[in-house]
C-alpha cells in the first residue's frame, strides 16, 4: 500500500522519530499522501515493544504531517505484537532503557513522567483529525492489545488472539487500554477478559465489539485498503468535526450534544457557503 520512504523524506520532522537505536524502537513509519503506516517490525521477537517503541510512537504523533487523514498500525510477521519486551522482567533489562526493577526504584515523579511519556505514544491515535486503524493478526498481548485498543477501528484476521496478560504477571494494563476496553465491551466483559487474562479469538472479538471486521489472514491488507478508501471518500473537515461530536457524545447530555451538533454544523455551513452570494 504505502511506499517506504528514506528517513529524510518522512513527513514533518519525523527524522528524530528514530533518535534511539532503530533496532530497539522496532518500528517502520511510512507516509503516502493522506495515509500513514506504522509497522511494528521485530517479527523475530513477535514485535515486542519497549520504551523506545513508545517514545518513537509519541514522536510520530508529534510530527505527523497535516495532510495525513488515516493512520494504520500493523505488525510484521505472524503476530501483531507479543506485548512488552520480556527482557524488562530480567535484572539486566533492555539495554539503555532499564528494567522493571530499575523502574520500581524510581521516585513517584520520575515514574509518572516515564509512564506519561509511554502513554503519549498511544493517546494521539484518537485525535479527531485522523482515523486510526489497527490491522491485527495473530497475537495481540498486553501492550499489543492496548495498542490495538488505542486505535479507532480494529480490523482483524481470523487467527487473532487478544490477551490482556498484565494481571497474570502481577501488573495492571497502564498503556491507555482500560478505558477503551470498558467502552467497547462493557465493564463486566472487561473484568472477565482482564482478570482471567484469557484469550479472545476472532468470533468473540467481533461479537463483543472489539473488532469491527474479521477477515481471512490473507485478506487483511485488502480489507484495510478498502476501509481507507471509504474513509477518504468523505469530506476531511466534516469527518474531523463528526469524530469530535461522536467522541464527546458519551460525556454530554442529549441537550448538550444537540448544542454541540449545532455549533459544529454552523461552522461547516460557514466554511461551505459563506462565500456564496
Ligand atoms: N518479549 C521479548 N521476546 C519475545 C516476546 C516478548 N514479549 N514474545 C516472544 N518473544 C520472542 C521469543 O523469546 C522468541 O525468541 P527466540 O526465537 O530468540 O527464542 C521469539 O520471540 C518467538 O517466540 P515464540 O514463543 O517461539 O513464538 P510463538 O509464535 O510460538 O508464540 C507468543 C508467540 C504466544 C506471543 C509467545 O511468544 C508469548 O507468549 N510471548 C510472551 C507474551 C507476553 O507475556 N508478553 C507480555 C505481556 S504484558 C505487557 O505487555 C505489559
Amino acid at each position: 500500500m504505502a511506499e517506504a520512504k528514506a528517513p529524510q523524506q518522512r513527513g514533518g520532522n519525523a527524522d528524530n522519530v528514530f533518535a534511539e537505536d532503530p533496532a530497539e524502537t522496532g518500528l517502520r513509519f511510512e507516509v503516502d499522501g493522506e495515509i500513514a503506516t506504522i509497522t511494528l517490525d521485530r517479527p523475530d521477537k513477535r514485535n515486542a515493544q519497549t520504551f523506545a517503541t513508545w517514545s518513537a510512537l509519541a514522536r510520530i504523533g508529534d510530527d505527523l504531517p497535516d495532510r495525513v487523514r488515516v493512520v494504520v498500525v500493523r505488525g510484521e510477521g505472524p503476530s501483531f505484537s507479543a506485548g512488552i519486551d520480556l527482557r524488562m522482567f530480567t535484572p539486566e533489562g533492555v539495554p539503555g532503557q532499564g528494567s522493571f526493577s530499575s523502574t520500581a526504584r524510581l521516585g513517584a515523579a520520575a515514574f509518572e513522567q516515564r509512564l506519561r511519556q509511554a502513554q503519549r505514544g498511544f493517546l494521539w491515535l484518537r485525535r479527531p483529525e485522523i482515523v486510526s486503524i489497527a490491522a491485527v493478526q495473530g497475537h495481540a498481548i498486553g501492550a499489543g492489545f492496548q495498542l490495538a485498543l488505542a486505535c479507532d477501528l480494529r480490523i482483524v484476521a481470523d487467527d487473532v488472539k487478544f490477551c490482556m496478560k498484565e494481571p497474570a504477571l502481577g501488573l495492571v494494563p497502564d498503556l491507555t487500554g482500560t478505558k477503551p476496553l470498558v467502552e467497547l465491551v462493557g465493564l463486566a466483559k472487561a473484568i472477565d477478559i482482564c482478570l482471567t487474562a484469557r484469550i479472545v479469538e476472532a468470533d468473540e472479538a467481533q461479537r463483543i465489539g472489539l473488532a469491527e471486521q474479521v477477515v481471512a489472514r490473507d485478506g487483511l491488507d485488502r480489507a484495510v485498503h478498502d476501509k481507507i478508501a471509504g474513509l477518504l471518500s468523505t469530506n476531511r473537515d466534516a469527518a474531523a468535526a463528526t469524530k469530535r461530536l461522536l467522541q464527546g457524545a458519551r460525556s454530554r447530555t442529549l441537550e448538550e450534544q444537540c448544542a454541540a451538533e449545532g455549533a459544529e454544523q454552523a461552522e461547516r455551513l460557514r466554511a461551505l457557503f459563506s462565500s456564496q452570494p
